[in-house]
């Protein structure tokens, strides 16, 4: 099984998740920012993992382009779908994790999850501070789901169908 996970970030979280994630799978797994490094073709690849972070209810706009761009590639592949995102209500973060990817693909992808969020207060700038002020978050939090990334590992592991 060769593996690449594709990953957009503002803060780090989605990063984070990447690295973690490929620790949990077998074979060659490459990580790769759709913002600061060239991604490979997808040719060489059996399985492919997007993972972005939501803010203001969107996912970086390189791994949407990414996706709709590679969406004919990307449906011949085993793909999972990940998103770092905040909302407390999960309808909400169902639709953010829905909305954010191209709809062919979100319906191809043998996993879609909600991998957490962290919020590091000392990282935002006063601009995003007043936006999380406005919706209550005061404090730093740090709630990456290991077993969204469990799941994820073992879901992939399974036999291509
Ligand atoms: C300014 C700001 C806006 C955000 N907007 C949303 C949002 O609309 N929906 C959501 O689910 N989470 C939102 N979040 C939470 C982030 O998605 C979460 O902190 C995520 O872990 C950040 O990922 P990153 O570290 O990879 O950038 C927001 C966070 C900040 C700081």
């Amino acid at each position: 099984m060769k593996t690449l996970i594709v990953y957009g970030t503002r803060h780090g979280s989605a990063k984070k998740v990447a690295y973690r994630l490929r620790t949990k799978l077998p074979g060659e797994v490459q990580v790769r920012s759709v913002t600061k490094e060239r991604i490979p073709p997808l040719r060489d690849y059996d399985t492919i993992v997007l993972g972005g972070s939501i803010y203001m209810g969107k996912i970086q706009k390189e791994l949407r382009q990414f996706a709709e761009e590679k969406e004919t590639e990307l449906l011949q592949k085993k793909v999972a779908l990940y998103i770092c995102a905040g909302e407390p209500d999960p309808a909400l973060l169902a639709r953010e994790l829905k909305d954010n990817f191209p709809e062919n693909l979100y319906a191809h992808a043998v996993v879609k999850e909600v991998a957490g969020h962290e919020i590091h207060m000392d990282q935002l700038n006063l601009l995003e501070k007043a936006i999380l002020r406005m919706k209550g978050v005061k404090s730093s939090t740090f709630q990456l789901s290991a077993d969204m990334i469990d799941r994820t590992a073992e879901k992939l592991k399974e036999p291509h169908s």
